[in-house]
This record gives C-alpha cells, structure tokens and sequence, in this order.
C-alpha cells in the first residue's frame, strides 16, 4: 500500500507534466480547460496517496525494531528522518499547488489572459516539478533504508 500510495502521487506527476501540460500548451483551448479539469480531479488522489503513504509509513516505522523515538544513530533512521523531511516539504507544495488551481477554476480567473493568472500558471508549473524532484529524492532515500 506504501508503494502504491507512491506509484499513485508521483505517477500522477509526472503525466501531468510529460503528457497533459505539453498537449494543453501546444493545443490551446478547449485542451487547457480540460487539462485544468484532469488536474483538478488528480488532486483527489493526491491526498489519497498522502494518507496511505502516511499511515502505512507510520506503521511500518513503529513496527520496524531499528526505529526509536526521535534518535538518528544509524542510517536508517537518518534516511527514514531524512524521508519525513522531504514528505512534509512534499505536502506543503501539495497543498499551494491544490490551492492555485481552485483559484484557476474560480469563474473570476476564467478569461486566461490576465497577468495574474499567467503568474499563477507558472507557480503550478513549478510547484509540480518541484514535488517531482522531491518524490524521486523520496524514493532514492527509501532505496538506502
Ligand atoms: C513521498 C514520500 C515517500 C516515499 C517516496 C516512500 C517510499 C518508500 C519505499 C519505496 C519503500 C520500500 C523500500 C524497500 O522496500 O526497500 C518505503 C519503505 C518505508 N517507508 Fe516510505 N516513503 C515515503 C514516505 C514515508 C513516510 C512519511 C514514512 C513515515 C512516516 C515512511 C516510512 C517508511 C518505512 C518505515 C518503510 C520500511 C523501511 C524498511 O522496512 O526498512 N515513508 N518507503
């Protein structure tokens, strides 16, 4: 379920930056509004995928007899802090990139063209490659656990 929560989040990431945001941008309208809508409904998942990694990442840690309360002695316990660091960072961005798209789908924003709006599609742009650099850091670390 902790792999699955993962495969779900960053999966979800990297189609949207490989696949619908290329496709919106070259396509123009009616593919951005509808790019605009997949992202919106992924954000769902996302705090699904944050839940299950959470929770089945809490279990496992208390499960796991290398952990104890708040010491970084060995490296896996380094690598498991290390980890919760980049899933908090991981979530704050989440949620700004949860943020600005509900103000892209508010009826006030819906013209495109103003400068706001472009400034907001930016930020979503890179709040989204950020998380992407941020998952695989994940991974990586789970990989030296
Ligand atoms: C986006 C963030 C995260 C990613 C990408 C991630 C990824 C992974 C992966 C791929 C594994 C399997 C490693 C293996 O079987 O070799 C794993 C195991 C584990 N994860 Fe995470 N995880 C994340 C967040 C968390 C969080 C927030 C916690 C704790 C609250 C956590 C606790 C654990 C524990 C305890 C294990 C088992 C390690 C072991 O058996 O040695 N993970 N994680």
């Amino acid at each position: 379920m902790h792999i699955f929560g993962v495969i779900i989040w960053l999966g979800g990431l990297l189609f949207e930056s490989a696949i619908s945001v290329p496709i919106a941008q070259a396509e123009g309208e009616p593919a951005d509004s509808l790019a605009n809508k997949i992202h919106t409904r992924f954000v769902a998942f996302v705090w699904m995928s944050v839940w299950t990694i959470a929770v089945t990442g809490i279990i496992m840690m208390l499960l796991n007899p290398q952990f104890h309360w708040f010491t970084f002695q060995t490296q896996w316990q380094r690598l498991l802090g290390f980890k919760q660091l980049t899933f908090i960072l991981m979530l704050f961005y989440a949620f700004g990139y949860a943020r600005m798209l509900s103000y892209l789908n508010a009826p006030s924003s819906n013209d495109g063209t103003d400068e706001n709006t472009t400034l907001v599609r930016q930020r979503l742009s890179q709040f989204r490659k950020i998380n992407i650099a941020l998952g695989i850091t994940a991974l990586l670390l789970a990989a030296g656990m």
